[in-house]
């Protein structure tokens, strides 16, 4: 380690080339360009921290029934089109605007320009509603990891054993109680800690276990069929609707246009290289993604057959189970599985709370406790009428959609498009992709994709996500339906 990647976060030299930075974003005085308290102590940290964000739920149960439902390998061929380009420089556009103004969304947003800060708000506004249903998913994978901890992996592949579990009333708030508990716990002891010592244990050890696991379930009867139909892309069957899915499933993915990767962007060190972060970002999280797809669908073939594709939000954890009981040692490496999963979930969660959190403690300058406390029980209370539409609540529809759709279409298909709109035109079109591009460069860092990312985020951006934003607009008034 060189003597500057253990310098204090805080020193005077981190607070000047703060102020320099900003000077080039928008000429404000440097006395503005108050520096966050905490950077990641390490260059290592943002990325670590930043993917312990990116990958998560997303990757492991998200986006394996995005694939099952928006056409396998078509989907996939849209997927990598989408985040492995426009994806990844958002992600560059998003780390700079955090670096370069050293605040989270809401401020760094006033920032840039004040017409924008509503773009912040509405960014902070999504975690917040990612939250509460993301930890319905979280208590599930914590349930689970109980289970078979404690020696029932057997009951847990019975058929039928998922749904009976999240319709009940109780059980599944239980666990959402102690996903939320565990996320909060974490939160209010501050970033350094928290963070990063978790990915850096837990990440490698799980995308190692996803693949150990996929090509176990490329062994059984039907697997290869499930392998053909997730990597082999139909370019008949490829449509408008595919690439919204992509965009909507790289965004939640990448956790862009949440505000998540401007404030941890704020907390990056200057001496880091914001475009190599990115592209490490974005591929692992991307190779998380296949590998998890590799698994689940070749999987749900071999057990369900092709049909059973078509079961929604609840693919990973109906078929999983069964995956276990059918290999020698099941229960164990099922226990070690959920664990894993446990935790990149949590990594995800924590990336969630933080960015309002902080809002909250920079805003109204509460306590980070009081904050998270906060936060953390509202998520809480968001969380029962999700868990409840599984339940007693199941046949509530909410413009066509049951609750945790509702959620999902109000944040991947309304919000985070609308951010990342916003995001576009003022990096695009506003204060111009120079700026962005000068903050990148900072301390002489390249920036190899620079052509790109002009491309990308001035003309392609806008494109794509004014045809997504309309299109989700017309679905919302039910003037079409995809
Ligand atoms: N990227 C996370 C995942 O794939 O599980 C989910 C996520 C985290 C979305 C943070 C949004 C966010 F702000």
């Amino acid at each position: 380690m060189t003597p500057s990647t253990l310098a204090p976060s805080t020193s005077d030299s981190s607070v000047q080339a703060n102020a320099g930075i900003l000077a080039t974003i928008d000429g404000d005085a440097p006395s503005e360009s108050r520096p966050r308290k905490s950077v990641f102590s390490s260059k290592l940290g943002f990325v670590l921290a930043a993917a312990g964000s990116a990958v998560g739920l997303g990757n492991v149960w998200r986006f394996p029934y995005f694939a099952a439902t928006y056409g396998g390998g078509t989907f996939l061929f849209a997927y990598l089109l989408i985040a492995l380009t426009f994806g990844i420089m958002l992600l560059i556009a998003e780390v700079a605007i955090g670096r370069a103004t050293g605040h989270g969304p809401v401020a760094a947003f006033r920032q840039l320009d004040r017409r924008f800060t509503s773009v912040g708000v509405l960014a902070m506004l999504v975690p917040a509603i990612i939250f509460p249903f993301y930890s319905v998913i979280g208590g599930w994978v914590t349930r689970y990891a109980f289970v078979f901890l404690t020696g029932g992996a057997a009951a847990a592949a019975e058929t039928g054993a998922f749904g009976a579990f999240t319709s009940q009333t109780w059980g599944p708030i239980g666990w959402l109680a102690v996903f939320i508990l565990a996320t909060a716990v974490l939160v209010a002891r501050g970033i350094n800690k928290g963070i990063e010592r978790i990915n850096l244990i837990t990440m490698p050890i799980f995308i190692v276990m996803l693949l150990g696991l996929a090509i176990y379930t490329l062994t059984l009867p039907g697997g290869t069929e499930g392998l053909r139909h997730f990597l082999l892309p139909d370019f008949s069957e490829l449509s408008a609707n595919t690439f919204i899915a992509a965009t909507r499933q790289s965004f939640f993915s990448l956790s862009l246009a949440s505000g998540v990767m401007v404030a941890y962007g704020s907390y990056m060190k200057k001496s880091a290289s914001i475009e190599k972060a990115a592209f490490q970002i974005g591929v692992f999280d991307t190779t998380a993604s296949i590998i998890a797809g590799l698994l689940v669908i070749p999987a749900v073939v071999a057990i369900m057959g092709i049909d059973g594709l078509g079961q929604g939000a609840g693919l990973l954890f109906a078929t999983l189970p069964h995956v276990f009981a059918s290999m020698p040692g099941g229960a164990i490496v099922g226990a070690i599985f959920f664990v894993l999963m446990l935790g990149a979930a949590v990594t995800s969660s924590i990336s969630m709370l933080e960015v309002v959190v902080n809002s909250l403690m920079d805003r109204a300058k509460w306590s980070r406790l009081k904050a998270t406390v906060v936060t953390s029980v509202g998520g809480f209370l968001f969380g029962l009428p999700v868990t409840l539409g599984f339940g007693v609540w199941s046949n509530v529809r909410l413009g066509g959609r049951d609750i945790l759709g509702m959620m999902n279409f109000l944040t991947d298909t309304v919000m985070m498009p609308l951010v990342g709109l916003g995001t576009v035109l003022v990096v695009g079109w506003v204060i111009g992709p120079q700026r962005i591009i000068a903050a990148v460069h900072q301390d002489g860092q390249l920036f190899r994709t620079e052509k790109m990312f002009v491309v990308l985020i001035k003309w392609v951006g806008p494109a794509l996500l004014t045809g997504l934003v309309a299109t989700s607009f017309l679905m919302a008034f039910g003037v079409i339906t995809l």
